[in-house]
């Protein structure tokens, strides 16, 4: 009898133990403040087109991607997800936001009340970033032009709430190797671009049931909805030079003389042609390493 008590409140400890665990809110300091330098702003813009965030964070049937209203759907196996509105609209946006919620939402994927965000975000990716970088894509997000406007609650499958995110991301961790050093800077540079802020891997690195993205088999290509995504390992580029790589990162031109299209056309548009020379420089270095 006794025994049998010891091992239920054991087993009481370990799931207090195991839910705290999942969902303790990441220790981010407080302490902590959004700078507001034009510098700041400006590196902040910067990083804010190498992430990407448009693509994502435009409004719905928008031609050309301008505000972060939000709105744009995000059709996924798990559900549809619409980005929201991330200009600082105190009411629908993030006009309330403090430095310590951009570093929760970007590098934990936790909301300002502790929530957990979808993985449609990719969060994950951006966990790579320096708080310095998260701090000054705050500040640039903050010196946008607020516009008003409510994007759509996420619709997902019936099981999916929102809570079953900390069981996910406690999984995805377990799955996802140490990332890989790399001597060379420029190659270092290229792998955080492609893994971090640029978050390449999201759609070109194939997932798991789950989908959790199989780290072992990245970069092999991958599908997204109906589109398939091609395979942008050493061995897929093995014909292309660093120049096409650059070339193609700039202006979408393959070279077989074809221009890229689907959600790369996207991806190319708003944030890679957007980078600086060397920064596609960096990529190019990094995705042709193995060659
Ligand atoms: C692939 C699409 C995608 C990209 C790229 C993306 N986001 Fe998001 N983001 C989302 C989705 C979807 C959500 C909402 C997730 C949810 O409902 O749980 C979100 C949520 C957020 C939130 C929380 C807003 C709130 O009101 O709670 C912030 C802040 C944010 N993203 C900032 C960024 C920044 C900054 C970037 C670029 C560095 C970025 N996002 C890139 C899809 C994206
Ligand atoms: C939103 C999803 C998405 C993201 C993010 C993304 N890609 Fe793509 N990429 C695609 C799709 C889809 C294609 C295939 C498009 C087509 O052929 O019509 C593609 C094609 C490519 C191709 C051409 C491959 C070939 O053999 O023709 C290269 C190279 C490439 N992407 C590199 C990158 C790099 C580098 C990044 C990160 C900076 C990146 N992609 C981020 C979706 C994405």
């Amino acid at each position: 009898m006794k025994k049998q008590k010891i091992i239920l409140v054991a087993l009481a400890l370990i799931s207090v133990g195991i839910a705290y665990a999942l969902f303790a809110v990441p220790p981010v300091s407080s302490e902590v403040s959004l700078p507001t330098s034009e510098e700041a702003i400006a590196r902040g813009a910067y990083l804010v087109s190498a992430g990407g965030c448009i693509s994502c964070h435009r409004a719905e049937g928008e031609e050309t991607a301008e505000t972060f209203s939000g709105g744009f759907a995000l059709e996924t196996d798990f559900g549809t997800f619409y980005a929201p509105n991330i200009t600082p609209d105190a009411e629908t946006g993030i006009g309330n936001w403090t430095a310590r919620d951009f570093l929760l939402a970007l590098k934990h994927g936790r909301s300002p009340g502790g929530g957990f965000y979808y993985p449609a975000f990719p969060y994950r990716a951006y966990a790579g970033l320096s708080d310095e970088e998260v701090l000054d894509i705050g500040a640039y997000l903050m010196s946008l032009d607020a516009v008003s406007y409510q994007a759509p609650e996420a619709e997902t499958a019936s099981w999916l709430f929102r809570w079953t995110v900390a069981g996910w991301n406690f999984m995805a961790d377990r799955a996802q190797p140490a990332a890989e050093t790399f001597n060379d800077e420029l190659v270092a540079r290229g792998a955080y671009l492609a893994n971090n802020l640029g978050h390449c891997s999201e759609c070109h690195t194939p997932r798991n049931s789950l989908g959790i993205l199989d780290t072992s088999r990245a970069y092999t290509g991958a599908t997204l909805g109906e589109e398939t995504v091609e395979a942008i390992d050493a061995e897929a580029l093995a014909e292309w030079t660093i120049n096409n790589v650059d070339l193609f990162l700039l202006i979408g031109l393959k070279p077989n003389g074809e221009f890229v299209g689907g959600d790369m056309n996207d991806v190319i548009e708003h944030n890679t042609s957007k980078l600086t020379d060397e920064d596609r420089d960096a990529l190019a270095a990094y995705f042709k390493r193995g060659n």
